[in-house]
């Protein structure tokens, strides 16, 4: 058998997409390497959302070469591809910059990477693949081979429509494309089959979605939840990422409804000033925003908020600035992501007049503290309560497992290494700066009463 190493940068979608691509080549002999330097073929799947991601794949390629070179000396031979967003953003260039790439293969033909790797198997040139193809993705991979654990994602959705004006996503995935209904209840049919507990269901636009039902209609997300629910053994679900836009009524509902819907919601916001919104193309004010938090918070009391959040946008003020500062303490978050601006080529926020860097920096620093203190605070207004917690992995020490709650902060448990797999009632002792300590409750959970 030949090995394959995988690296994953990225959002979760590029997570979904490498254990895809596992599955891909399991089929055509491909077992699981641990390192790049035992493995036959590497694969970085890559992300350009920011600058310094790409920045880093390029480094990373410089110590492949290397690795290649010297097993090269020995008479065999690695095939190093490069996939995910940078590879569809900058395709040739990277065999230009790079001549230890053999293959660029793109987000959205990641399925032809089999014929790729016999083409260069052949030859001595390069493999490139960046359209987006007519035929389906989803339809040409193999079914799931690779052991997912507990939690899995499942891309529901690909791609965006919404061109905010920052962001390379509707350049490098394509237009908004959702998968029909039957396609994805058989692929988390096959993930509870094998062990899977929980799936966190994946799009750029996740509640944008609209795919073909059996019944001929065009469905929804909250209709595909509930549908997802039905399934026996699956005990969670989550979807991550939302558009305020496309936060419908019966989505919010659902939040109320679903007990396997986990009471945690990660919609970003981006900017709370009107000004800077507008700028960013999100078509909708920082007040939309905080009356549709009032009408998830009322239909499900208690759930968990996440955002995104991206300071020095060009032209953000202070008073800008402040407005954001203002939103993070009208909403009081979980837990949240924040970014310095990163002009992405080719996006028209780019070529706009740049806030300068060390006032970026002092304004993401503010930020990061402010809901770092949230976060802080939510964590421990949880000491003291039962809460379900689904096992994921073994933790530091020996006899402890670390899963997950529902509101998705890392738990960790002693005496729980047994119960990876398992959802189990635990008292949260203590928060930590990044997770919680608990103890097992002797009595077992319900398996579907997941959340409250
Ligand atoms: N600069 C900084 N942050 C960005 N994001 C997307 N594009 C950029 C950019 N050009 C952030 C947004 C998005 C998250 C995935 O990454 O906050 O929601
Ligand atoms: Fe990017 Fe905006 Fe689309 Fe999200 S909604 S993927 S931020 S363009």
């Amino acid at each position: 058998m030949k090995k394959l190493f995988i690296k994953t940068y990225g959002c979760q979608m590029n997570a979904y997409d490498s254990a895809r691509m596992a599955d891909l080549l399991a089929a055509i002999g491909y077992a699981p390497a641990d390192a790049a330097e035992d493995a036959d073929m590497v694969i970085l799947n890559t992300c350009h959302i920011r600058e310094k991601a790409a920045e880093k794949v390029y480094s990373e390629l410089g110590r492949i070469r290397r690795l290649k070179e010297a097993k090269a000396e020995t008479g065999a031979r690695m095939i190093v591809a490069v996939a995910g967003c940078v590879a569809q953003a900058e395709g040739r260039e990277m065999i230009a910059r790079q001549p230890a790439v053999d293959i660029v293969v793109g987000p959205q033909s990641y399925h032809r990477l089999p014929e790729m790797i016999a083409r260069i198997a052949r030859g001595t040139g390069h493999a490139l693949e960046t359209d987006f193809p007519a035929e389906d993705k989803f339809d040409a991979l193999p079914e799931e081979r690779s052991p997912r654990g507990a939690c899995a994602f499942l891309t529901v959705q690909e791609g965006c429509d919404k061109f905010c004006t920052f962001c390379v996503v509707p350049y490098t995935r394509g237009a908004e494309f959702s998968r029909p209904v039957a396609q994805i209840e058989a692929e988390a049919r096959r993930l509870v089959d094998g062990g899977v507990r929980e799936i966190t269901l994946l799009g750029q636009n996740v509640n944008a979605y609209r795919g073909a039902g059996a019944d001929g209609e065009s469905w929804g997300l909250a209709r595909l939840i509930r549908h997802l629910a039905k399934i026996d053994g699956l005990a969670r679900l989550r979807y991550t990422t939302s558009h305020p836009r496309d936060m419908s009524g019966d989505l919010i509902a659902a939040h109320g409804e679903i007990d396997k819907l986990m009471p945690y919601l990660h919609l970003p916001i981006q900017s709370g000033s009107d000004k800077v919104l507008a700028a960013m193309n999100r078509q909708h004010k920082a007040e939309d925003y905080l009356k549709l938090i009032e009408r998830i918070r009322a239909a499900r009391p208690g759930i968990a908020l996440s955002s995104d959040f991206i300071v020095g946008f060009p032209g953000e003020s202070d008073g800008d600035f402040e407005d954001t500062m203002a939103v993070v303490r009208q909403v009081g978050y979980a837990q949240a992501f924040s970014f310095k601006y990163s002009p992405r080529p080719g996006t028209p926020a780019s070529t706009a007049r740049q806030v300068p860097d060390d006032v970026k920096a002092a304004r993401l620093q503010a930020l990061q503290s402010l809901l770092a203190e949230q976060q802080r605070a939510f964590n421990e207004s949880c000491a003291g309560r039962i809460v379900d917690v689904l096992f994921e992995k073994p933790g530091r020490k020996p006899g402890q497992a670390v899963g997950r709650s529902p509101y998705l902060q890392p738990v960790h448990a002693d005496g729980a290494a047994n119960l990876i797999g398992q959802i189990r009632r635990v008292r949260i002792d203590a928060a930590l700066p990044n997770s919680l300590k608990a103890t097992l409750c002797r009595t077992r959970v319900a398996e579907s009463a997941a959340a409250r």
